[in-house]
C-alpha cells in the first residue's frame, strides 16, 4: 500500500553545543537559556544544551535549560566515559548522545585506542545510559573517514547494545551530496534505529549534504542557527528547514516565521555576524536593486523570489542604487506616502543613478533627501526623535561616557550610557531612548575619511533594524567624527519609523 503521508523529518540543533564550538563565541548562562527558550519556541524537537563534563559551569546551565520545561526535548552531549555520562545524567536531560573516534587517524592521535578499545566503550555506554532509563543517540566519531567493516561492526554492536538513533558525523566536512546519499542508502540497509546526518560545512556542502541523507532515508538533522560550529560550521537550520518545506515538500516542526528573529538573537548574542548575502536570513536575501527585478517584484513576486519573505519572517527590501528601475524607486517612496510626478521621479531616478556611479551607497536616507531636492519641497522629513542636547566624556582613566537628551514624538527623555569609545556610549544611549518607542538596533557602522589630514570630514554610514527585520540606511558627513555618527544615527532612525508608521506599524 502506497502512503500519501507528508514525511516529516526531525531537527536536533545544536548552536549550544556545537556552535557554541565556533572559535571566539562563549555564550553565558543567561545567552544560553534565552536562546534555548527561543529554540524551542521555533519548534525544535531536540536542543542539544552542551557538554556537561566540560565544567561545572557548563553542567550547571544543562541543567538548568532542562529544568525550564521547554517543548523540546533537551540532550547532552558525553565522551563515552563513565565520568561523563554521569555528568550528563546529573542535568536531568531526556537524551545523552555519546560520541567516540572511530576513523583509523582519530583512533590513533585523538584518542589513542584501539577499535576494539573503542567498541567495547561504545557498547558499555550506550547500556550505562539505557541501565538509567535515558534516550540514547550514538555517534561514531568522524563516521564518514572511518573503514567500512569497521563502521558496521560499531554501529550493529551499538544498537544491540540498545542506542534508540544513530547519528554518523561527517566530522571534517568530507563528503559531497552523491557520497553521502550512498552512505546513507547504505546504513539504511542494516540499521533498524532511526538515522540522524550531522554534516559540517568545510567544503560550503553541509547543507546539501544533509539534504541528500534525508533522500536516502535520515530521518533526523543536526543543524545550528546561521550555520555556527567548529571551523566553518555545521549545516545552518534556516536553510535546511526552508529547503525540506520549500523544495522538497516534507514537514518539520519549525514555524519557519520565527527563522529571521532567531537568527538575529544568535548573531547578537554569539557576536558572530551573519553575511549579507547568506540564503534566508542574510540582509540581502530579499533585496532587490536592478530595474529588471524591482520591476519583476513589483508586479509579481514570484518574478524573482522562489519564496515569499513573509514566510521566513521577513519582508522585502527595494534598493536604491546605479542598477535601480524607475518602478523600485517608485514603490520604495510610495511606501512612505511620497508621490512624486512621472517627470519628478524620472529625475529622481537620474541623480540616484549619479550618486551610484560615483561608486557611493545610495542610502534611504540619500533617496528622501534626492526627492526633497526634485520636488522643491521637504518631503519624508518628519522627524519623530530629535536630538536636543548631548555630552561626551572620553579620556585615559575614565570610561568612555555619554549622556543625550531627545524628543521622542514630543516628550524629552534623557539617558547616559558608556562604551568602549564616545562613538559607542553615544549610540548605546540614543538606542536606549528610541527603546521607549521601538526596539531599534544599529546593525552596521562604517566610518570614512573623505578628506585627509586631523581635520579631516568624516562620512559614516549606519543602518539600523528593527524587530521586524526592516532595514534602513543613513548618513552623515562632518569633521566630528561622534556628531557624524549621532546625525546618521538620528536620521536612520526617523526613516525606519517613518517606514514604520507609513505601513501602520509604530510598534
Ligand atoms: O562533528 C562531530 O563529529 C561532532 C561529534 C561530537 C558528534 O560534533
Ligand atoms: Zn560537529
Amino acid at each position: 500500500m502506497t502512503s500519501d503521508k507528508v514525511r516529516s523529518i526531525r531537527i536536533l540543533d545544536t548552536t549550544l553545543r556545537d556552535g557554541e564550538q565556533t572559535p571566539g563565541v562563549s555564550l553565558t548562562a543567561e545567552d544560553k537559556i534565552e536562546i534555548a527558550q527561543q529554540l524551542s519556541k521555533l519548534g525544535v524537537d531536540i536542543i542539544e544544551a552542551g557538554f556537561p563534563s566540560s565544567s561545572e559551569g557548563e553542567r550547571k546551565i544543562v541543567k538548568e535549560i532542562a529544568k525550564q520545561g521547554l517543548t523540546s526535548k533537551i540532550c547532552a552531549l558525553s565522551r563515552c566515559t563513565k565520568k561523563d555520562i554521569d555528568a550528563a545524567l546529573e542535568c536531568d536531560v531526556d537524551i545523552i548522545h555519546v560520541f567516540i573516534p572511530t576513523s583509523p587517524v582519530q583512533m590513533k592521535y585523538a584518542v589513542n585506542m584501539t577499535p576494539q578499545q573503542v567498541l567495547d566503550s561504545a557498547v558499555e555506554s550506550i547500556q550505562y545510559v539505557k541501565k538509567h532509563g535515558v534516550a540514547c543517540e550514538f555517534s561514531p566519531m568522524d563516521a564518514t573517514r572511518t573503514e567500512k567493516p569497521f563502521l558496521k561492526e560499531i554501529c550493529l554492536a551499538a544498537q544491540d547494545a540498545g542506542m534508540d538513533s544513530l547519528n554518523t558525523p561527517d566530522t571534517v566536512g568530507c563528503m559531497i551530496p552523491r557520497t553521502t546519499y550512498e552512505f546513507f542508502k547504505e546504513l539504511k540497509s542494516y540499521i533498524k534505529v532511526p538515522l540522524s546526518a550531522h554534516c559540517h560545512n568545510d567544503f560550503g556542502l553541509a547543507v546539501a549534504n544533509s539534504l541528500a541523507a534525508v533522500e536516502a532515508g535520515a530521518d533526523q538533522v543536526h543543524t545550528a542557527i546561521n550555520g555556527l560550529g567548529e571551523r566553518a560550521g555545521n549545516a545552518a537550520l534556516e536553510e535546511v528547514v526552508t529547503t525540506l518545506h520549500v523544495v522538497y515538500g516534507y514537514k518539520t516542526n519549525i514555524n519557519t516565521r520565527l527563522l529571521y528573529s532567531t537568527s538575529r538573537m544568535v548573531s547578537s548574542l554569539s557576536g558572530v555576524s551573519v553575511q549579507v548575502n547568506k540564503a534566508i536570513v542574510g540582509e540581502n536575501a530579499f533585496a532587490h536593486e536592478s530595474g529588471i527585478h524591482t520591476r519583476g517584484v513589483t508586479e509579481q513576486p514570484l518574478t524573482f523570489e522562489p519564496i515569499s519573505p513573509e514566510l521566513v519572517g521577513r519582508t522585502r527590501k527595494l534598493v536604491a542604487g546605479k542598477l535601480a528601475g524607475t518602478r523600485g524607486i517608485q514603490a520604495e517612496l510610495n511606501e512612505i506616502g511620497i508621490h512624486p510626478t512621472d517627470a519628478q521621479l524620472a529625475d529622481i531616478v537620474k541623480r540616484v543613478k549619479e550618486l551610484g556611479d560615483k561608486g557611493k551607497m545610495v542610502t534611504d536616507a540619500d533617496l528622501i533627501a534626492i526627492t526633497s531636492a526634485v520636488m522643491g519641497q521637504v518631503v519624508g522629513e518628519e522627524k519623530i526623535v530629535d536630538l536636543c542636547d548631548m555630552a561626551v566624556v572620553t579620556g585615559i582613566k575614565v570610561i568612555p561616557t555619554a549622556s543625550v537628551r531627545l524628543m521622542l514624538d514630543g516628550k524629552e527623555y534623557v539617558a547616559a550610557e558608556t562604551g568602549v569609545g564616545p562613538v559607542d556610549a553615544v549610540l548605546k544611549a540614543i538606542t536606549k531612548l528610541t527603546s521607549n518607542l521601538k526596539q531599534i538596533r544599529l546593525s552596521e557602522y562604517r566610518l570614512e575619511a573623505i578628506t585627509g589630514g586631523s581635520n579631516a570630514v568624516a562620512e559614516v554610514v549606519i543602518k539600523v533594524e528593527d524587530e521586524n527585520g526592516r532595514i534602513v540606511s543613513a548618513r552623515a558627513a562632518r569633521e566630528d567624527i561622534v556628531m557624524a555618527s549621532v546625525e546618521a544615527m538620528i536620521n536612520g532612525i526617523n526613516k525606519l519609523l517613518l517606514k514604520n508608521s507609513k505601513q501602520g506599524n509604530t510598534k
